[in-house]
């Protein structure tokens, strides 16, 4: 029986432009690619990376009035039922340069409708989440919401993952979320401003798991982008996840591919973290090698064909 994963997160549309390098402030670049627009947000792009990797997949988002969000869900088999509209605010959007010397990106984001999506909200959706082998949730949406999603979670046995994205630049995460949290995975920037701990060397990855675990999160997965990924549990089991080798075209939504890709892939207690994460790793590295969020990410076959033929 295929895994059940609800996302409760954020929707935005994207609007990525590449050019030939990064500007500095108050500088004026002229690029001759095409400015792109498709469907992104981290919660979204989590929610199909899982649906494409086979799990029956739940959004709970909130997206503008006029926004037919519907149809394209619809071709991923999200389940709509808990895609709700705010009356007032249009549906999110996200600004992306994408550096074509490097294929690293640069987003601005402008919440919109996801900044309205309520506790209340989420409460009028607890089916989804009770029903969830998972729950998955990130920081485009009110943290106030995210706990309140975790809570019904936890009440009802169903695991949650917190990808800490984008963190705040000060301030940390209220210790109410990281509480209910029982796997977190943040990039090593992410995990720096969580922790003050900079991802140099082994011991300094350890010290970073630590701090998770005397927060009462007891699995840690930090991305390391090509040095692959860093994961502790609390019972002292550790290794790195070598990243798989592609040409980098365009980062965005890689993250976002490896969370929803691993949550379809781990085992109710969390017991067989290595290979759900070299499974996602590789839906990671053909998110990389293609353009935009949501058109970069793999389907299952895909990822299974590069397993098939990888010697790590
Ligand atoms: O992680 C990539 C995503 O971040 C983009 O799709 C954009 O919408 C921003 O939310
Ligand atoms: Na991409």
């Amino acid at each position: 029986m295929s895994k059940i994963i609800t996302v409760l997160g954020s929707t935005n549309i994207d609007k990525v432009v590449q050019v030939p390098r990064f500007g500095a402030s108050g500088e004026t670049i002229h690029t001759n690619q095409h400015l792109v627009e498709a469907m992104g947000g981290k919660g979204l792009n989590q929610a199909v990376s899982s649906a494409r990797s086979g799990a029956k997949t739940n959004m709970i988002t909130k997206v503008g009035k006029a926004f037919d969000i519907e149809k394209n869900m619809a071709v991923d088999n999200l389940n709509t039922d808990a895609v709700m509209r705010s009356e007032t605010e249009e549906t999110g959007q996200a600004y992306i340069t994408v550096s074509q010397e490097t294929g690293d990106n640069l987003i601005y984001i402008y919440g919109g409708a996801n900044d309205d999506l309520t506790p209340a909200d989420v409460q009028a959706h607890a089916q989804e989440i009770i029903e969830s082998d998972v729950i998955i949730s990130q920081l485009e949406t009110p943290i106030e919401t995210v706990i309140e999603g975790f809570k019904i979670a936890r009440e009802h046995g169903v695991k949650t993952i917190l990808n800490p994205a984008p963190m705040p630049e000060a301030g940390g995460l209220p210790d109410a979320l990281l509480k209910l949290t029982d796997l977190i995975a943040p990039n090593e920037h992410e995990s720096y401003l969580l922790t003050n701990l900079e991802l140099t060397d082994e011991e300094s990855m350890l010290r970073s798991a630590v701090y998770y675990f005397k927060r009462g999160i007891d699995t840690v997965i930090i991305t390391l982008g090509e040095r692959g990924s860093f994961y502790m549990r609390d019972n002292g089991e550790q290794a790195i996840i070598p990243a798989f080798k592609t040409n980098a075209v365009d980062t965005t939504a890689a993250g976002d591919t490896f969370i929803g890709a691993l949550a379809t892939r781990l085992n109710p207690a969390f017991d067989n973290l290595p290979e759900a994460m070299r499974y996602a790793a590789a839906a990671s590295s053909v998110a990389v090698s293609r353009p935009g969020a949501q058109p970069s990410i793999p389907a299952e076959d895909e990822v299974l064909a590069i397993l098939a033929v990888s010697d790590h």
